[in-house]
């Protein structure tokens, strides 16, 4: 197979996401020998039965070839410098790691989610690598989340978003979790492709609070705090939700800060006709002067199953790629991110019906 095909199949292998484990031995002369190796699977239950497969040319297949038994160590999410160390070919790997000896004599990590202990049974020819057979003899579980490994990247297993008991249309609250989650998980990348500063605005019990805003890449602010407040009237994300909470939630919120501001205002400055626009035009806008920079920020509602706004998606920039108008190409974007992600906390968009 040519080198460009491999590589292709080799991403393609790597769509394949496991959890990352190393698996180690002890040879004739009793020194530890230990591989990552997230080929690692799961084979029969009754006996129960595991495999791994090792390439030829690592150091250490000699050993694990010669050893009648094997460890598989599954590492916790945090064991990313334990997979490196074991990822480098070469001879003591173990050196200052805390570990325990199983009664088989095998080197236990610390720390790892889980443990295997084996007997191997079985050895076979895989092409390049040998595939090894274990019966397992021993094994415990830890309550640490295990690490994950994908397209050639560490990653972390979170349970899915939409995943079983996402459809009891009365859950609410964890509709409102999810939500949190899933734009927790979505903002980096949001970030990159509104190519902006991009927040997350909750509705706490101060009012609208973005509880976390992503920079992208080169942000027009850089001093932005996460878990500010923000004002109702005066900011995109706290006019959003203005526009789409009911009335009773926000109305006390703008009265008090108008008695704070300014007594000379009349006390309720957001119009009906500006939340009614709003709503109209999908985006809240607002602007402000940081340091002789004018900052735009645009604000689209997020919404769960029930229709009920539950977050806001901001996304803040220098306000000259920010035009004032609700059909410019970043607004559009911004409410189809947001619209997409209330889809998928299962929001569904009303449907326009056409009077007889
Ligand atoms: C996430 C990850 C998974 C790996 N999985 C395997 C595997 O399943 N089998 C294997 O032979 N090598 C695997 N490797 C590569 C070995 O860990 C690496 O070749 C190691 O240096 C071999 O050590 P040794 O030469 O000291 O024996 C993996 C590496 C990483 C980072």
């Amino acid at each position: 197979m040519q080198n460009e095909t491999q590589r292709q199949l080799r991403d393609v292998f790597g769509t394949f996401v496991t959890g990352v484990t190393v698996v180690t031995t002890r040879d004739s002369q009793g020194q530890a020998h230990g591989v990552t190796a997230n080929s690692f699977s799961s084979v029969s239950l009754d006996p129960p039965m595991v495999l791994w497969s090792q390439s030829l040319k690592a150091l250490s297949y000699p050993a694990f070839q010669d050893s009648d038994h094997f460890a598989v160590n599954i590492l916790a999410e945090d064991q990313i410098e334990v997979s490196q160390r074991f990822a480098r070919s070469g001879a003591d790997k173990f050196g200052g790691l805390p570990i325990d000896i199983s009664e088989s004599g095998m080197p236990l990590i610390r720390g790892c989610a889980a443990f295997i202990e084996c007997r191997k049974i079985a050895t076979y020819p895989g092409g390049d690598h040998a595939v090894f057979l274990g019966q397992v003899d021993q094994f415990r579980r830890m309550p640490v989340r295990p690490l994950a490994f994908g397209g050639g990247r560490y990653m972390v297993a979170h349970p899915h978003d939409l995943g079983a008991g996402a459809d009891d249309p009365s859950d609410s609250k964890l509709d409102l979790l999810r939500a949190q989650r899933l734009i927790h998980h979505a903002l980096p990348d949001l970030a990159d492709r509104l190519k902006g500063i991009v927040g997350l605005g909750l509705w706490a019990n101060e009012g609208a609070t973005v509880v976390r805003w992503e920079p992208g890449p080169d942000p027009a602010v850089r001093d932005l705090v996460s878990g500010h407040v923000v004002s109702p009237q005066a900011s995109a994300t706290g006019l959003a939700f203005c526009a789409w909470l009911p009335r009773t939630r926000w109305h006390p919120l703008v009265e008090r800060e108008q008695a704070r501001v300014d007594h000379s205002q009349p006390i309720d400055s957001v119009s009906e006709e500006q939340l009614e626009a709003i709503r109209r035009e999908g985006v809240a806008r607002s602007t402000v002067n940081r340091n002789g920079l004018e900052v735009a920020a645009l604000s689209a509602p997020l919404f769960d199953r029930a229709g009920r706004m539950v977050a806001a998606l901001t996304l803040a920039d220098r306000a000259d790629r920010m035009p004032d108008d609700p059909n410019h190409p970043r607004a559009q974007q911004l409410r189809e991110e947001a619209a997409a992600i209330s889809r998928r906390i299962g929001w569904q968009e009303p449907q326009l019906t056409k009077s007889a």
